[in-house]
């Protein structure tokens, strides 16, 4: 009979340090244990339409292809962010790591709030995948930053580079005083002077409690060709109601800007007055592909309302986890997975979509769209395009 090591008293004493180590070195993650997502999106408050959206839009993703990677179940921790807290952000992103011990973080509906939550994704080298806020800076600020959404200058130059080609000469600026809303002032007033337009003034209305009136008043008196305005989602209505009040449009003052300030959340509801707005952006519901449609219908089967841009950042969010999971293993670190994720190609409902390996950030089709009524409804209709678009920074 050969001798057997485990049966010496020293050979017992090895295989018990063996399973000794083998259980400390052991990951945290072992197979079998869910993969747990946290997934932190303003639920109330002001900008409670883009967590919805991304809540929405996560769980038809699961829906539509599992709710398992390699072998674990995904698990989707939901917080409410409540919109402009970064602080409340902050600790929601470090209870998350601590003591949920999330493989992933994501959502993050507004700049200031990806970029508390930055230095928790950095120290505990967590993923952290930013489905919504669109300022150009935000993936420098951690190395496990991907962003599976836009950004405002790569949205914004398009419109700009449009406009002076269709008779908009002189245009005045409005935007949300707050990052995003510089980087499209920034962007358009460079890239509209550049191709021979004219700004006559650039104003900047507060982000909380927001009064357009006095703005839009001194924006008519300049007697511009057109407004170029940026307004985070979920603002555009207000907006849009005192553009009409005040008579730009009767005056023939055209409205132009990136897609959010007619967020397909709220496009229906603005009805006529939206009406001949054009705008840049990376997503319509009405973009016109067999993979847009599937994704409308099933979306609007879920939820009764249309899909925004913010869902298809949600839905992009999700892919790119599931994705980098099944490329790295299910129980890979963070660093594998950031880097599973970098330079990944697919298409998405928007079209065409890439992380670029650089920067982390999405490249992309920027469309040209104008609101027309289709069967008594507005919609974005896209009719020209700007393909694979990077972030051009500011
Ligand atoms: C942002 O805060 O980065 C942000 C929020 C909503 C938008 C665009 C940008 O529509």
């Amino acid at each position: 009979m050969p001798h057997h090591p485990a049966m010496t008293r020293r050979g017992i004493l090895k295989a018990g340090a063996a399973v000794l180590a083998t259980s400390i070195v052991k990951p945290s993650f072992a197979a079998g244990e869910p993969l747990k997502i946290g997934l932190i999106i303003p639920l109330t408050g002001p900008f409670a339409s883009t967590g919805k959206q991304i809540e929405a839009a996560c769980r038809l993703y699961m829906r539509r292809n599992g709710d398992t990677v390699g072998g674990r179940k995904v698990e989707l921790i939901v917080k409410d962010d409540t919109g402009v807290a970064p602080e409340t952000t902050k600790r929601l992103a470090q209870e998350l790591v601590v003591q949920d011990k999330v493989n992933a973080l994501a959502g993050f509906g507004l700049t200031p709030l990806a970029l508390a939550a930055a230095p928790i994704a950095t120290q505990s080298k967590t993923p952290m995948i930013v489905m919504a806020a669109a300022t150009s800076i935000i993936t420098s600020k951690s190395p496990y930053i991907v962003r599976s959404g836009f950004t405002l200058p790569q949205v914004t130059w398009p419109i700009a580079e449009w406009a002076p080609k269709n008779k908009i000469k002189s245009a005045v600026t409005i935007v949300t005083d707050y990052a995003p809303g510089i980087d499209a002032e920034k962007t358009f007033v460079s890239r509209f002077k550049a191709a021979g337009g004219n700004v006559l003034e650039s104003l900047r209305v507060p982000l909380r409690n927001p009064d357009y009136a006095p703005f839009l008043q001194r924006a008519k008196d300049a007697k511009p060709d057109a407004l170029f305005v940026f307004v985070p989602s979920g603002e555009g209505s207000a907006l849009m109601k005192q553009f009409n009040d005040r008579g730009l449009k009767q005056a023939g003052i055209r409205m132009i800007g990136t897609g959010d300030v007619v967020d397909d959340d709220l496009l229906e509801s603005m009805g006529e007055v939206a009406v001949g707005v054009v705008t840049s952006f990376h997503y319509s519901a009405a973009h016109d592909s067999p993979e847009n449609k599937a994704y409308v219908d099933a979306f609007m089967k879920a939820n009764h309302v249309r899909p925004n841009f913010h869902s298809v950042g949600g839905y992009d969010g999700m892919h790119l986890i599931y994705e980098a999971f099944r490329k790295a293993g299910a129980n890979a670190d963070g660093d594998k997975i950031v880097e599973a994720m970098k330079g990944m190609k697919w298409t998405s409902p928007r079209g065409p979509m890439t992380i670029d390996a650089a920067t982390r950030d999405p490249i992309q089709t920027v469309y040209i769209r104008r609101v027309e009524m289709v069967d008594g409804k507005p919609w974005s209709i896209e009719f020209a395009k700007f393909e694979n678009v990077k972030d051009p920074g500011v």
